[in-house]
């Protein structure tokens, strides 16, 4: 691995520094030597993994030579249309075994087409694409250095994940090993994106055409053995239909032909490893206890790693089969009765990859598959997949897009210009707030004379009502000249009732846009009526001349202003795939968003974090500046009167240090904009429910050096709807 990254540094600057189109061309050659060589690819690839010689024939390299055209396309366009980007650097890429020579061309094409070298890994069942690979990057003449690949087992892909020069990670596999490279590249400044697994939600209504339903079943978990990420495991049939649906799923299981992948007419090939082989049996066997199992009459073939298509029914929406990832072709059912009972169960699981809706009519279909919380969602239809669509998950499906416009963004940096952080203004505060407070010592203190003469004593602000904090104490917020006033301690269990608060609040997400943008729009009126007494109380906590506090009042209304004119305008896309039909990406708030300030522009930085969270439908808890907390506190009452719905945005002030990792290892928080605190800490806390974190180097707020795109893309995601159409 130290030989492979050497290789991509040293090949980095000159790969970077082409012109698109030159990167352009190596990919085009690729995917055309990809054709070339499918016959060769899919022999290869069946006789590694085990999957039928069909699926890796019309689906797996066909999907690979796409995948290299259409990044050939962003080579081309890389300098228009990422414009201010670069690439990463040196990009370590670890896949998994079940879609081998698949999951290496979505790694390495945005990675070249964005200028990034690479050290790529594959799985140690599944390593013979991968070489069969690196010939047709000899015959196309790829630089030396550009892609490297080392094979090995879980070792070697740590010591991809944690050699320092490494500036990226991208990894596909499991949830567990997901965790452990969370852990381990915690408060690194690696970018990294990880797609997890999944249980994904099968959902058939009764209006649905029954038949076709079936066959989608067949594609969603018998395709690849069930080996599939994104497999439909968990199969929702409406009751009034369930046991009519039940009977054709068993005919057609019935059917279904296992045996010898490369036997062109075999529905099902081998599992993958004994070890796989062995996790199925064991999990389908304890299943036994949760619900009936169904197995088709015939006999798998006696020689090899064969497991028979299998049907759970009546299964509990908590049972370990409902819930757990089985990874083989195990569909493990339930019964719901209304279309809200299908949402819940459909979001009732850790994952959210992806989800499949059946249904004839265009209400439910669209209502069932906004709300299901999915990266992916299908209609009368499974397992769609094109290079210009992202992919990826929701939760603990893990983070970042794979494929269009989307994916190349897990690829590319901002590319510097220099601005750099506010210098300390006056004696008010140092980087290091925390000295700036302490514990309040006695009602004497606040009768030091102040410069201004309101003393303070805010409340914290959850659930849209002031709140006192738990632990029933207050912290003095001090001015260089005076104590200003002061503020909650916060603790754990106050951040606890925010984030309650937030969760509540979650409707927010489903305001128009046009609403949103009102509500935001009122913000900054209200502000402005009051903003007099904003400028005083910043200038007193911070030593700033008023004349500086009175601009940062004055640009934090401009932000308002900037994001409420964004709340209806974040628009999604209609990707041009190959589906007959449409495939709508939509951006949709991530969900409850954990914000913690800086101590630098106490209103300004707020503002600018919070502001671009609301506006695209998140609920926020945020911990505002440590040293200068009132300018957040007395927010609360411009919110009151600008009709931002209660707990969508929740105010705890408090030490830091103390309740940052509470916000960052809470499960229903989805995910921590930081611009202070301790970013190994945070990291490691969002490793539980792999909440998505994005950290903001300290810059000037008046002069943000990141664009508003980064900003809406942070603050979302995206989720594809494929909507096949025909008459
Ligand atoms: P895995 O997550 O262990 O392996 C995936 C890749 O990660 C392989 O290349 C492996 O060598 C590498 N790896 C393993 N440990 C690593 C570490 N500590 N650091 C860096 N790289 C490491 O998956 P495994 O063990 O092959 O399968 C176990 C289960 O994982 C499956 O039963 C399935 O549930 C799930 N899985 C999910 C996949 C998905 O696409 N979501 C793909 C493969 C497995």
């Amino acid at each position: 691995i130290d030989t492979a990254v050497a290789a991509a540094r040293r090949a980095l600057p000159e790969w970077s520094s082409a012109p698109g189109h030159v990167r352009a061309r190596f990919l085009y050659a690729i995917a055309r030597q990809v054709q070339k060589q499918h016959r060769l690819l899919s022999v290869i690839e069946t006789i590694d993994n085990g999957k039928p010689i069909r699926e890796t024939r019309d689906i797996d390299v066909p999907l690979v030579a796409r995948h290299f055209y259409h990044h050939a396309g962003w080579a081309q366009l890389f300098d228009t249309e990422f414009a201010g980007y670069g690439p990463v650097g040196v990009c370590g890429q670890v896949i998994p075994w079940n879609f081998p020579i698949l999951m290496l061309a979505w790694k390495i094409a945005p990675a070249l087409a964005a200028g990034n070298t690479v050290v790529i890994k594959p799985a140690e069942y599944t390593s013979l694409s991968a070489l069969a690979f690196a010939a047709i990057l000899e015959e196309v003449a790829l630089p030396p250095g550009v892609v490297n690949i080392v094979t090995g087992d879980g070792r070697t892909g740590s010591a991809i994940v944690n050699h320092p020069d490494v500036d990226k990670v991208a990894f596909t596999g499991s949830t567990g090993v997901g965790r452990i490279i969370r852990s381990e590249t915690a408060g690194t400044a690696k970018k990294l994106t990880l797609e997890l697994g999944g249980k994904s939600p099968f959902i058939v209504f009764e209006d649905a055409d029954l038949d076709s339903a079936v066959e989608g079943v067949v594609d969603a978990i018998w395709f690849n053995q069930g080996q599939v990420c994104c497999a439909g495991s968990r199969l929702l049939v409406q009751e009034s239909i369930a046991e009519g649906f039940y009977e054709k799923l068993r005919a057609r299981m019935e059917k279904l032909r296992v045996g010898n992948p490369l036997d062109k007419a075999v529905d099902m090939g081998a599992i993958v490893a004994e070890v796989q082989l062995k996790t199925i049996t064991e999990l389908t066997e304890a299943g036994k206890a949760e619900g009936q199992i169904w197995q088709p009459s015939w006999a798998i073939p006696e020689e090899g790693w064969f497991y028979p298509p299998t049907l759970f029914t009546g299964v509990s929406p908590a049972a370990t089969i409902a819930q757990e990832e089985i990874f083989g072709p195990v569909l493990v059912s339930m019964t719901f009765r209304s279309p809200e009972e299908a949402i819940k169960l459909g979001n009732n699981t850790r994952y959210g990859l992806a989800a499949s809706v059946w249904s004839q009519d265009i209400d439910t279909a669209l209502e069932v598959g906004r709300r299901i919380k999915a990266g992916a969602v299908w209609v009368n239809c499974t397992n769609q997949f094109d290079a210009n669509a992202g992919f990826g998950g929701y939760r603990e499906s893990g983070y970042g897009r794979e494929g269009g416009r989307e994916g190349m963004f897990a690829y590319v940096k901002r590319k510097a210009t220099g601005s750099a952080a506010p210098s300390s203004v006056g004696g008010g505060f140092t980087a290091s707030g925390a000295s700036q407070v302490r514990p309040a010592e006695s009602e004497s203190a606040s009768a030091i004379g102040t410069r201004i003469s309101i003393d303070r004593t805010a409340k914290m602000y959850i659930g849209g009502k002031q709140a006192r904090p738990d632990g029933g104490y207050s912290l003095d917020v001090l001015g260089p000249m005076a104590k200003v006033g002061q503020v909650g301690w916060g603790n754990r269990k106050d951040i606890r009732n925010a984030v309650e608060a937030a969760n509540k609040a979650c409707g927010w997400q489903w305001e128009n846009g046009h609403t949103k943008a009102q509500i935001l729009y009122y913000i900054a009126e209200n502000l402005e009526q009051r903003s007099g007494e904003f400028a005083a109380r910043i200038a007193a906590m911070t030593g700033a001349p008023v004349t500086e506090t009175i601009k940062e009042v004055a640009d934090s209304i401009e932000q308002w202003f900037r994001w409420a004119a964004w709340a209806d305008k974040h628009d999604g896309a209609v990707h041009e795939t190959t589906l007959h039909g449409l495939v709508l990406a939509l951006n949709e708030p991530v969900g409850v968003a954990g914000v913690i300030c800086p101590d630098e522009q106490p209103l300004l930085a707020l503002t600018g974090m919070i502001a671009p969270l609301i506006a695209t439908g998140n609920t926020v808890v945020v911990i505002p500046s440590e040293s200068a907390p009132l300018a957040a506190t007395d927010l609360y009452q411009v919110f009151e009167t600008s009709d931002l719905p209660a707990g969508v945005v929740n105010i705890v002030t408090g030490l830091r240090e103390e309740i940052v990792s509470t916000l960052a290892e809470h499960d229903d928080v989805d995910l921590i904009w930081t611009a202070a605190g301790d970013l190994r800490q945070i990291h490691e806390g969002s490793a539980g429910n792999m909440k998505r974190v994005w950290q903001i180097p300290p810059m000037d707020w008046s002069k943000p050096y990141i664009g508003d795109d980064e900003f809406l893309r942070e603050a979302t995601h995206v989720k594809n709807i494929w909507l096949p159409h025909g008459v």
